[in-house]
């Protein structure tokens, strides 16, 4: 699964994503849902399905009714899926009380995922961290959110404190597969494919979402599936890498408005940022290219950098560099006792 990014994950990100392959399904930014009048026309709107793969929607807010209108709406819209926020921890979801401030308001929690069980038949996910400033709660709240509906849940093994700091306890992955009896999606620093592949095999869950790892490498989900299919996996080269960021290029400048270069100038460098990372001068690299004014010249110097790069010396390989895998998990122990 591709994860959900906000400012990222727009529709021509999550086409060009899932058309290299591998990817179930991609989800949506989050939908924020407040307890001010819903507006359909605009949570219809975010409804925009993919070609190559399945489309999850998230929402996030604690107002039952709203939140129930919303699944309603996005599920008549077309989504596949509709997924709740359980894990957003900017400081303003988390003094409003939502993302992952529900995770400390079961009661809340309960009658908000129940309210959206009613409203649709299809399946309902949700995404959460491990727990706001503490991780011992992590299964009570997967079982709450099985107990009041959910279909699969979502595990991004981190604390809302944390945000995005230290290494995800994927340890914590492993304990909620084994309280409940629902799927299970892995997530949070699966870097390379061998590493997605190894925690399925060592916590059990039954698929991974991708967020970060796919931004530095667009072809980590082909890499897992050819993988998984005891096929070699294909090795991007800078050629591969420029062809998708002149593809990321054609597929963001219709979101924004015609005079809105400035906008995506600024989009393309955050993505350089994450897709340059696997060249050993890949700061250095960035840094050049970031101080470049426009879209053209970031691509003509970009052209120059990576054109004749080979895989070899690209860090985009299935496997970490020397091979040495250090998932928390594949180490044993359990999570919740130690979180
Ligand atoms: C730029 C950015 C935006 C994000 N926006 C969302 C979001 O809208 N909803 C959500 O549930 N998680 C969001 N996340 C969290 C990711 O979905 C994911 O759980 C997290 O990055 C850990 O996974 P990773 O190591 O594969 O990136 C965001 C992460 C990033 C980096």
């Amino acid at each position: 699964m591709l994860a959900p990014m906000e400012g990222v994950t727009h529709p021509g990100y999550r086409e060009l994503i899932a058309s290299y392959g591998g990817v179930g399904v991609v989800c949506t930014e989050f939908v924020r849902i407040t307890r001010a009048a819903v507006n359909r026309r605009m949570i219809e709107g975010e409804v925009v399905r993919t070609e190559h793969a399945a489309l999850s929607v998230q929402v996030m807010g604690d107002d039952e009714s709203n939140m129930a209108l919303a699944t309603e709406w996005v599920v008549a819209g077309g989504t596949d899926v509709v997924d709740i926020n359980l894990g957003c921890p900017a400081p303003n979801a988390v003094r409003k009380g939502v993302g992952a401030a529900m995770l400390a308001r079961p009661e809340v929690l309960t009658r908000v995922v129940r309210a959206m069980r009613g409203r649709t038949p299809g399946p309902l996910s949700a995404k959460m961290r491990a727990g706001v400033d503490a991780s011992d709660r992590a299964v009570t709240t997967a079982r709450l959110l099985e107990a009041a509906g959910v279909d699969f849940i979502t595990v991004h093994p981190r604390r809302s404190i944390d945000a995005y700091r230290g290494r995800a306890d994927h340890r914590i992955v492993k304990s909620i597969k084994e309280s409940v009896g629902i799927p299970v999606v892995g997530n949070g620093d699966l870097w390379y494919a061998a590493e997605a592949i190894a925690l399925m095999k060592t916590s059990g869950c039954d698929a991974v979402m991708l967020g970060r790892p796919a931004l530095r490498n667009p072809f980590i989900f082909a890499q897992i599936a050819a993988l998984r299919a005891g096929k070699p996996a294909p090795r991007p080269d800078g050629a591969a890498l420029l062809a998708h960021v002149h593809a990321y290029v054609a597929a963001t400048r219709p979101r924004l408005r015609a005079s809105s270069d400035v906008v995506l100038c600024g989009l393309l460098k955050e993505q350089l940022r994450s897709v340059l990372a696997s060249l050993v001068d890949g700061e250095r690299i960035t840094r050049e290219l970031v101080r470049q004014g426009d879209v053209d010249s970031i691509l003509a110097r970009l052209e120059s950098r990576l054109r004749h790069v080979s895989a070899a010396d690209l860090d985009l390989g299935p496997d970490p560099p020397r091979g040495s895998l250090s998932l928390p998990c594949a180490r044993g122990g359990d999570a919740a006792s130690s979180a």
